[in-house]
C-alpha cells in the first residue's frame, strides 16, 4: 500500500473539514435563501433602521451600536434618531438597549433574547434573512410559534401581521427519529404585504443587522478601491525606477 504524500493528507483534512462544516450548516435546518442586502442601500439600512427598532418591542439590544454612530452612518439628523428610532429614552452618545425589564424575559420565552450586536457576523446575512421567513404557526409551542430554520426557537414571528400567518405540511413520520418533518409552509392568511414587499422588508432589516456586524464595512470597501489604486500606481512607479537603475547595466 502507498502512503499518502504530506500535501495529499493536508487536501484530505481540508476536504473533510469543509464537508464536516457544510453538512452541520445543512443539518441545521435545510437551505438558506439569499438575502440580497446591498450595503451601499443606504434607504434600504434606514428603513431596516426603522423596522427593527420598531418590531423587536424591547427584546434585543444592539451593545454595541449608538445612535450617534447610527445617525453619522445612515445619514440621518439627531432629532430623526431620537425621535423614530430610540424608544428607552438612552441619549444620543449611548449604546442601543433592551427596554426589557432584567430577569423578564427568561421568564415569559424561557430563555433571554440575546443581543443582536454581532449576530451577522455569527449566523450570516443569508441565515437571518432565511430566518426570519420561516416562523409558522405551531400549537404544541408556549407561544404558538416555531421556525423551520432555528426549531424549537422560543422567538415569536415579529412580523406576522405583514407577512400573513405561515402553516406547516408535514411529511412522512421518521422511523428511526419518530419525528415527523415539515415539508413546507403554506399561507394560511395572507398578510398585509403582498411576498415581493415583505422579501424587500426582510431584507432591509437583515442589512441594517449586517451593517451594525461591522459599521466600518461601508469604509473599508471604498478605502479598499484607494489602497488597490495607490499599490498599481505605486508598482508602475517602481517599475520606472527599476527600468532607470538597471538601463546601464550590461
Ligand atoms: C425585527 C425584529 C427581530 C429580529 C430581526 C430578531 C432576530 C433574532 C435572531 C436573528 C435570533 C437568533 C439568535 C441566535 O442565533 O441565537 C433571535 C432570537 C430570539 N429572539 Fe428575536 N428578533 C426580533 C424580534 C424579537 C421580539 C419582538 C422578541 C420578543 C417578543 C424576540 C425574542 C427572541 C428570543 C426569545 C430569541 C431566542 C430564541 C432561542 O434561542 O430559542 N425577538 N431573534
Amino acid at each position: 500500500m502507498t502512503r499518502a504524500k504530506p500535501w495529499q493528507a493536508l487536501l484530505a483534512l481540508f476536504a473533510g473539514a469543509l464537508l464536516s462544516m457544510s453538512s452541520a450548516v445543512a443539518a441545521e435546518g435545510g437551505a438558506l435563501q439569499q438575502s440580497g442586502t446591498d450595503l451601499g442601500d443606504t434607504v434600504s439600512l434606514q428603513r431596516g433602521a426603522q423596522l427593527y427598532m420598531n418590531y423587536r418591542s424591547g427584546c434585543h439590544g444592539l451593545q454595541f451600536m449608538r445612535y450617534s454612530r447610527m445617525a453619522q452612518d445612515l445619514g440621518l439628523s439627531e432629532d430623526e434618531v431620537m425621535n423614530n428610532l430610540n424608544f428607552t429614552g438612552a441619549k444620543f452618545g449611548e449604546q442601543v438597549q433592551v427596554a426589557m425589564p432584567a430577569g423578564g424575559a427568561g421568564k415569559w420565552f424561557g430563555t433571554t433574547p440575546p443581543d443582536l450586536s454581532v449576530i451577522s457576523r455569527v449566523r450570516g446575512s443569508d441565515w437571518i434573512y432565511t430566518y426570519l421567513k420561516s416562523f409558522y404557526l405551531d400549537e404544541s409551542r408556549p407561544l404558538g410559534w416555531n421556525n423551520t430554520l432555528f426549531p424549537n426557537a422560543s422567538m415569536p414571528n415579529p412580523l406576522w401581521q405583514m407577512q400573513g400567518l405561515q402553516r406547516p405540511v408535514y411529511g412522512k413520520k421518521d422511523a428511526a427519529t419518530g419525528e415527523t418533518p415539515v415539508e413546507h409552509l403554506e399561507f394560511g392568511q395572507t398578510g398585509t404585504q403582498s411576498a415581493a414587499q415583505f422579501d424587500q422588508t426582510v431584507r432591509d432589516i437583515t442589512a441594517f443587522l449586517e451593517y451594525v456586524g461591522e459599521p466600518s464595512a461601508l469604509k473599508r470597501q471604498s478605502l479598499g478601491v484607494w489602497v488597490i489604486l495607490f499599490l498599481a500606481f505605486f508598482t508602475f512607479l517602481a517599475w520606472l525606477l527599476k527600468s532607470e537603475y538597471w538601463k546601464d547595466v550590461h
